[in-house]
C-alpha cells in the first residue's frame, strides 16, 4: 500500500520534523505526477506541444540550476540525451551567469527551481531573455518568478516543501524531466508504468527506517568527514547525497566520482571514514567495487547500498530494483534517511540548518 499521506497538507501532523514527512511523501508524489502527466490510457498529457515543439526546434539543451535542482538536472540530462536524442549541459546558475559558455546555434533552456525564485537562476534567465533564447521552468511553486518570466513552466507537483534540505522535490523534478523526456523521444520501456513501480518501491525503502538510523549512528558517530561515491548516475546522485548530509548535520561531506578518487583525493581516507557508495549501474559495477575495496583497504568504514541484482554479502542496504535509468530516484531514499538521523543525532534542527535559507533570493 502507500501511505495515504497529503504533500499539500503542511501540518507536520505526528511527525517531529517537515524533512521525513518530506521523505514519506515521496511515493504519494511520485504517483501524483504519473496521475498528472499520463491518462488512463497511458497517453502523455499535460505537456503543451508548444513546448515539446519549440524543444524540437533545438539543437542542444541547457539545463541551469542550483544546489539540489542542479543534481535533479545532471540526472535528467541523461534522460534527454538517451531518449530525445538532444545533446545537453547542467550548468550551475551562479557560474553562468557570469561566465556564459559558447552557445550551440538554437538553444534552449531548462530551468529546475523547487522555489522558483533563486537569484542566480533568474539572473540567468534575465540573461537568456535578453538574447532572445526560449525557455522552460520546472518548479515547485508555480506562481513564482521563474516561471512567470519563463516562455514555458511545468509543474513538479510535489507539495509545499518546508524543510530547507530539499528531498521530494528533488525527486519529483528527476521525475518530470524524465516525463518530458519521454515526450521528445522514447525511452524504449513503459514509462508509465515504470513510474508505479518506482511509487511502490520508493515507499518500500522510506518503511526501513529503522535500517538507515542504525546505519547513520553506527556510520556517522563521532565523524566530522564522510564521503558518497558512485559511477555514472551514481555518481551525480552522490553529489545530491553529500548536500543532504552536510547541509543539515554539518558533517563535512563529498560527493565524489569514484575513478576519480584515485588522482588526490583518496589521500583524506583514514581509519574509520565512512565512504558511503551507491551501487545501482551494472556497466561499471565491478569498477566501484574495486574502488570500495581500495577505500576499505585504508581503513574507510564502507556502507554499500546496491541495487538488488548488484547486492553483495555484507551490503548495508538491498535497493529494489526499477529501470536503471530510474534507480537515482530510489538510491537518493537512502542518504536523505541517512542525513536526516545524522542530524537527531546530533541534537540539530533538521528543518532549519544554520546560515541557510530556504529559497536564496540574493545572489
Ligand atoms: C537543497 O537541499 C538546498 N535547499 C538548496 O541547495 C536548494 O536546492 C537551492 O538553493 C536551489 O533552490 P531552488 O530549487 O528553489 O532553486
Amino acid at each position: 500500500f502507500i501511505l495515504e499521506i497529503d504533500p499539500e497538507d503542511t501540518d507536520k501532523g505526528a511527525y517531529p520534523y517537515y524533512m521525513l514527512k518530506e521523505i514519506d511523501e515521496q511515493a504519494v508524489v511520485a504517483r501524483k505526477i504519473a496521475g498528472h502527466y499520463f491518462d488512463e490510457d497511458g497517453n502523455l498529457q499535460g505537456i503543451p506541444c508548444a513546448v515539446t515543439d519549440t524543444i524540437q526546434e533545438a539543437d542542444r539543451l541547457y539545463i541551469v540550476a542550483a544546489g539540489t535542482s542542479y543534481h535533479a538536472g545532471l540526472i535528467g540530462k541523461r534522460y534527454f540525451e538517451q531518449w530525445a536524442k538532444i545533446p545537453t549541459e547542467v550548468h550551475i546558475a551562479s557560474e553562468f551567469a557570469y561566465d556564459q559558455p559558447m552557445l550551440s546555434e538554437k538553444p534552449f533552456f531548462i530551468f529546475l527551481s523547487q522555489s522558483g525564485e533563486t537569484a542566480d537562476s533568474r539572473e540567468v534567465l534575465d540573461n537568456v531573455k535578453k538574447q532572445g533564447y526560449p525557455a522552460l521552468t520546472l518548479a515547485n511553486v508555480m506562481n513564482s518568478t521563474l516561471t512567470r518570466e519563463a516562455d514555458f513552466a511545468l509543474p513538479v507537483l510535489a507539495g509545499p516543501e518546508i524543510a530547507v534540505a530539499s528531498t521530494k522535490a528533488y525527486t519529483a523534478q528527476v521525475l518530470v524531466q524524465a516525463i518530458l523526456a519521454a515526450a521528445l523521444g522514447n525511452p524504449g520501456f513503459d514509462l508509465k508504468a515504470e513510474l508505479a513501480k518506482v511509487a511502490v518501491e520508493i515507499q518500500a525503502i522510506t518503511d526501513e527506517k529503522e535500517s538507515f538510523k542504525k546505519i547513520a549512528e553506527s556510520a556517522l558517530k563521532d565523524q566530522q568527514s564522510a564521503f558518497y561515491i558512485g559511477r555514472g548516475l551514481d555518481a551525480a546522485v552522490a553529489l545530491e547525497a553529500a548536500l543532504k548530509l552536510k547541509e543539515i548535520s554539518y558533517v563535512q561531506t563529498e560527493g565524489f566520482a569514484a575513478g576519480e578518487l584515485k588522482h588526490g583525493t583518496i589521500s583524506l581516507i583514514e581509519e574509520g571514514t565512512p565512504v558511503f557508495a551507491l551501487l545501482t549501474q551494472k556497466k561499471t559495477a565491478g569498477l566501484l567495487r574495486g574502488e570500495v575495496a581500495q577505500v576499505a583497504a585504508r581503513g574507510a568504514n564502507t556502507v554499500v547500498f546496491a541495487s538488488e541484482s548488484l547486492a553483495q554479502d555484507g551490503d548495508a542496504f538491498v535497493l529494489p530494483e526499477v529501470n536503471e535509468l530510474l534507480m537515482p530516484i530510489l538510491a537518493v531514499i537512502p542518504a536523505q534517511l541517512v542525513a536526516y538521523y545524522a542530524t537527531l543525532d546530533r541534537g540539530l534542527d533538521v528543518d532549519r540548518p544554520r546560515n541557510l535559507a530556504k529559497s536564496v533570493t540574493v545572489q
